[in-house]
């Protein structure tokens, strides 16, 4: 199974996650992406069925922003670590 958020930080909001995946990924008001998911907690299992969507969007982000784990996150800070 796999979890996934958005490192805020880095994200240039240049729109290709959601694009590719837009089931799993929103913008905030300034484009900034996140896990619609769960909020970008990294929490909620990511549904089979949007595997290959995720996976798409994780190796397009230009930045690196999509962050990927195999069990759910913490928060950012504790996943980064
Ligand atoms: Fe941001 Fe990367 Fe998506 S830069 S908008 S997380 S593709």
């Amino acid at each position: 199974s796999k979890y996934s958020y958005v490192i805020q930080d880095t994200c240039i909001a240049c729109g290709a996650c959601g694009a590719t995946a837009p089931d799993i990924f929103d913008y905030d008001e300034t484009g900034v992406a996140f896990n619609l998911i769960d909020q970008n907690s990294g929490s909620v299992k990511i549904p089979k069925e949007l595997l290959d969507d995720l996976e798409d969007a994780f190796e397009g982000c230009p930045t690196g922003s999509i962050q990927l784990s195999d069990k759910p996150c913490v928060s950012e800070k504790t996943t980064e670590r």
